[in-house]
């Protein structure tokens, strides 16, 4: 079994520069209402919520090092995208714009949602990005391929103007576009060995838990996990993709992200634990489960999540722990990745779940 140190690790990953854009370590807390209402495992929260860049997020870890890279390619003009409420796409904005560089959005109408300027959409119209709605056919919008006309396009448009675009792959992911190594996973890395380092070297974790979409988040906590002495299984809550072949993409994002960091050690797919099982009607679609859980977690803990991913991830939790799928002792961190401001825009739906 590989077994590198915190603090090994950490060097490791220090050897990739990044722009300081956030305030790290994230808090880690006990969600202690959570834990004795369900009777089952101690359950725990990284608030990667908490990032404090525009709402904060999972993304932001990503962009400190993806910020980075754009500066270091010499390039003005970030272009990149995602469905049209993305927090990657806020995300991005907002650090772009930190660093003076020109945000490019194409936001594909990948599933039903009205375009009114609301949540995501306001805060990115707010940020004053270039925002460019599309429709698509072929909901699929994993890879640079999959819009390359439409990309290749865009990137024609900025440099004719005399400018450099870096084309960022969605959510930070995958090694795609400008991006040569997988920089978002390698910062999922960190925020695993931070999390450790907050538990206390001898309080092993079992289990992290988190939403899972375009897979760098995945990736990084499964390599981190492997690289460290306990071990911790990592379960990725699909919100859109099917288990296969999602767990491929994330288990080479994992790979590229092992030997980028230069660790001892391959990933295997079993490494790669995938549920779908909470898709349920689809990216996006929000459901009973969801809003219970979302509520659940508001009432007894003051915390909002969102619908679109971790109120999904918190529906996992909680129905996993019904099930009896963990030990009573296991010590489980959920991650809260963010998303938050998705509330506001499936407002209509969230309240006629919740209404009496
Ligand atoms: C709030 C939130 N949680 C989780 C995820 C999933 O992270 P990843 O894309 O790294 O799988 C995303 C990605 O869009 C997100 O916005």
């Amino acid at each position: 079994m590989a077994s590198h140190t915190i603090l090994e690790l950490k060097e490791k990953i220090n050897s990739f520069p990044k722009k300081d854009l956030i305030p790290l370590p994230t808090p880690l807390r006990k969600l202690k209402n959570l834990s004795q209402d369900l009777e089952g495992p101690e359950i725990f929260i990284k608030r990667d919520d908490l990032t404090g860049l525009a709402f904060g997020g999972n993304k932001s870890r990503k962009l400190e090092f993806i910020i980075q890279d754009v500066l270091d390619k010499k390039a003005d003009v970030v272009i990149t995208w995602a469905s049209v409420q993305s927090n990657w796409c806020l995300q991005t904005s907002a650090a772009a714009r930190k660093f003076g560089i020109e945000p490019i959005m194409l936001l594909f109408k990948t599933y039903e949602l009205t375009e009114e300027y609301d949540g995501n959409l306001l805060l990115d119209y707010i940020l004053d990005a270039d925002i460019r709605i599309k429709e698509i056919e072929d909901r699929k919008i994993m890879r640079v391929k999959d819009i390359q006309e439409i990309i290749e396009e865009v990137i024609n448009e900025v440099k004719e103007k005399g400018h450099t675009p870096y084309v960022a792959p969605i959510g930070g992911s995958m090694v795609d576009g400008s991006m040569e190594k997988p920089l978002g996973a390698i910062s999922y890395v960190n925020a695993f060995a931070e999390m450790l380092e907050q538990m206390g070297e001898d309080s092993e974790v079992n289990y992290v838990i988190h939403a899972s979409g375009s897979g760098g988040t995945q990736a990084g906590l499964a390599a981190g996990a492997k690289a460290s002495k306990d071990n911790a299984k990592v379960l990725g809550i699909s919100v859109s993709d099917e288990k296969e072949p999602y767990r491929d993409e994330v288990f080479n994002i994992a790979q590229d992200t092992v030997k980028a960091l230069g660790l001892d050690f391959s990933m295997e797919r079993e490494d790669i634990i995938v549920f779908d099982e909470y898709i349920k009607e689809g990216y996006g679609v929000v459901n009973r489960e969801v809003s219970d859980a979302i509520r659940l977690l508001a009432v007894r803990e003051g915390i909002f999540l969102d619908p679109v991913y971790t109120g999904k991830a918190m529906t996992a939790l909680i129905d996993l722990v019904k099930k009896g799928y963990f030990k009573k002792e296991d010590k489980i961190v959920y991650f809260h990745t963010g998303g938050t401001a998705a509330l506001f825009p499936n407002k209509y739906r969230l309240v006629d779940f919740l209404k009496p």
